[in-house]
C-alpha cells in the first residue's frame, strides 16, 4: 500500500473558519489525505484565510511567501488558498503569489477533492462559486472518527445586514440557513463520537431560520429540538446580532437547562451616530434595554461583545458613548478591534479618523475591559461551577475545561478524564483561567 499523502491546514479567522477546515479536511480524506501538524511533510497546504481586517488578509501572502522554499525542495507540493481572502481575490492570488496551485472559496470547498486531482495534472484550480447546491449535504459521508467533547457546527451561514464597516456579505454571501434536521442528525452524530458540547455557528445565528417539520424554525426552537438529543450536555450559539434576539430566544436562556449563561452580543459602538452610519439598525439604548431583558430572564448570563473604534468621523463624543455603555454593561469578555479600511465596503470611502487617535482609544477601550473581565472572573471565587474537562493543563497532573461561563477552570491531581463534566468549588483566580477543587 502506498503512503497516506499529508495534509496541512492553518485556519485564521472566525469559528466558521475552524468548522470549515475540519470539512476540508475530511473532503480531502477521501482522496487519501490524513493531517499533519508539520508543513514540512505535507504533500498539500491550505491556508483557511480571513478578510475581515487588513492585517489578517496580508498575514496570507507574508505565510505563503515562506513556503518558496518548500516547494522549491518538493515540486508535488500542492499549495492552496481556501477561505475569505481566497472568495474576496480569487485569481489575483495567483497573480501575486504564482506558487500557489488552487484557490477555493468558503462556498464551494466540497468540491475540492475534483480541485486536487485537477492540480495533480499539472493544472491550475479556482472555484469562487456560490452554487446552488448544498456543500454540507455533499460533504455528508463522514468517517466515525472519536473526537474531544466540545465542538463546532454550522447552522447558518452568510449576512445580509451589510454592515458599512464589513466584507462578510461579500466573502460568505447572503444568509442561508441548513434544515433543522440535518443539523440534528449532524448533532447526534457528533454525540456518538464523543461530543458533549455543541456551539452552533453563524455569521448571524439568531437570524436562523432552517425548514423545519411544520415550517421554518427559530434558533429558539432549534435550541429546543438539540436539548432533547440524549448525551448532549451542553449549547452554546455565536455570533449573534441585537436586531435578531427574539422574546422565545431570550426566554431560552432562562429555561432551556442545556443552553449555557453565555451570550456574545456585538454592539460595535455606543455612539447612535457612529451605529447609524455603520448602519447597524439599532441604538445604543435598545441594546442596553435588550440586555435588561436577557439578564432578567437569566441574571447571571456572561455577556461578551465586539467593538470597533476609530469608525470614520468617530470623535472623541462618540468614543465617550461606548465607554459609557462599556461601564454599563461590564462585559465578562469583550474583543475590541480598530477599525481596518475594506475596499469595496461603504465606509471605506469615508473620512478615516487617524491611526495614533484610534490606538489611543483602543488602548483605553481595551484597559476598560480588562477591569471588568477582572472583577468578573475574580467574582468566581467561592462560587460552584460545573466544568466540561477537555484536556490536561500546562502543570503535571492538571486538568482544565470550561466553566458554563465559559472560564477556563484547571483542577490539579483530580481523577477526572476528557469529557467528564463536574461540579468544581473556585478557589483561585489567576491571569487567564480559575483553579478550583472538584466537589
Ligand atoms: N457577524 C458578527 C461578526 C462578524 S466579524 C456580527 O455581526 O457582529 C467579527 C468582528 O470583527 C465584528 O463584530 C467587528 O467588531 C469586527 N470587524 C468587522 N469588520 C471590521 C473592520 N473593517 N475593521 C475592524 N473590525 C472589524
Ligand atoms: Fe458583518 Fe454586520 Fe453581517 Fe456581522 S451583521 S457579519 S458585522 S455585515
Ligand atoms: Fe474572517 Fe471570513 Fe470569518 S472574513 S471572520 S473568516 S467569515
Amino acid at each position: 500500500m502506498s503512503e497516506p499523502k499529508k495534509l496541512f491546514i492553518k485556519t485564521y479567522g472566525c469559528q466558521m473558519n475552524v468548522y470549515d477546515s475540519e470539512r476540508m479536511a475530511e473532503a480531502l480524506g477521501g482522496q487519501g489525505y490524513v493531517e499533519t501538524k508539520s508543513p514540512d511533510e505535507a504533500d498539500m497546504i491550505l491556508l483557511n484565510t480571513c478578510h475581515i481586517r487588513e492585517k489578517a488578509a496580508e498575514k496570507v501572502y507574508s505565510e505563503l511567501g515562506r513556503f518558496k522554499g518548500l516547494k522549491a525542495d518538493k515540486p508535488d507540493l500542492k499549495i492552496g488558498v481556501a477561505g475569505c481572502v481566497a472568495q474576496a481575490e480569487g485569481e489575483e492570488i495567483m497573480r501575486r503569489q504564482p506558487l500557489v496551485d488552487l484557490v477555493v472559496g468558503p462556498q464551494s470547498y466540497h468540491r475540492l477533492p475534483e480541485m486536487e486531482a485537477k492540480t495533480r495534472t499539472g493544472e491550475k484550480a479556482l472555484d469562487t462559486d456560490f452554487p446552488e447546491e448544498d456543500k454540507f449535504e455533499k460533504l455528508k459521508n463522514r468517517p466515525k472518527a472519536k473526537r474531544g467533547p466540545t465542538a463546532f457546527l454550522t447552522v447558518q451561514e452568510g449576512c445580509d445586514k451589510f454592515c458599512a464597516f464589513c466584507v462578510v456579505p461579500y466573502t460568505r454571501g447572503a444568509e442561508v440557513s441548513r434544515p433543522a434536521d440535518r443539523i440534528i442528525r449532524e448533532a447526534q452524530d457528533l454525540v456518538e463520537r464523543g461530543v458533549r458540547e455543541i456551539t452552533l455557528l453563524g455569521q448571524n445565528v439568531n437570524a436562523y431560520h432552517g425548514a423545519g417539520p411544520n415550517g421554518d424554525m427559530t434558533l429558539a426552537g432549534l435550541i429546543w429540538e438539540l436539548n432533547k438529543v440524549d448525551g448532549l450536555e451542553r449549547i452554546r450559539f455565536t455570533t449573534s446580532h441585537p436586531n435578531d434576539m427574539d422574546d422565545a430566544l431570550i426566554e431560552a436562556h432562562g429555561t432551556c437547562e442545556k443552553l449555557m449563561p453565555y451570550l456574545h452580543l456585538p454592539v460595535q459602538s455606543g455612539s447612535d451616530k457612529i451605529l447609524k452610519r455603520m448602519n447597524r439598525s439599532h441604538t445604543a439604548e435598545s441594546y442596553l434595554r435588550l440586555i435588561e431583558r436577557i439578564r432578567a430572564a437569566r441574571p447571571d448570563i456572561l455577556m461578551s461583545g465586539d467593538f470597533i473604534v476609530g469608525f470614520p468621523e468617530e470623535t472623541e463624543e462618540d468614543f465617550q458613548a461606548t465607554l459609557d455603555l462599556v461601564e454599563e454593561v461590564k462585559y465578562g469578555y469583550a474583543y475590541s478591534f480598530k477599525y481596518s479600511t475594506r475596499p469595496g465596503t461603504p465606509a471605506a470611502e469615508r473620512p478615516q479618523v487617524e491611526a495614533e487617535v484610534a490606538d489611543e482609544r483602543l488602548q483605553r477601550l481595551q484597559a476598560m475591559i480588562t477591569r471588568h473581565q477582572r472583577v468578573i472572573q475574580d467574582a468566581m471565587v467561592g462560587q460552584t461551577v460545573s466544568v466540561l474537562f477537555e484536556k490536561p493543563g500546562r502543570q503535571p497532573g492538571q486538568m482544565v475545561g470550561k466553566s458554563e461561563y465559559l472560564h477556563a477552570v484547571h483542577v490539579t491531581d483530580a481523577d477526572v478524564a476528557s469529557g467528564d463534566l463536574r461540579k468544581v468549588r473556585v478557589k483561585s483566580s489567576g491571569a487567564n483561567s480559575l483553579g478550583g477543587e472538584l466537589i
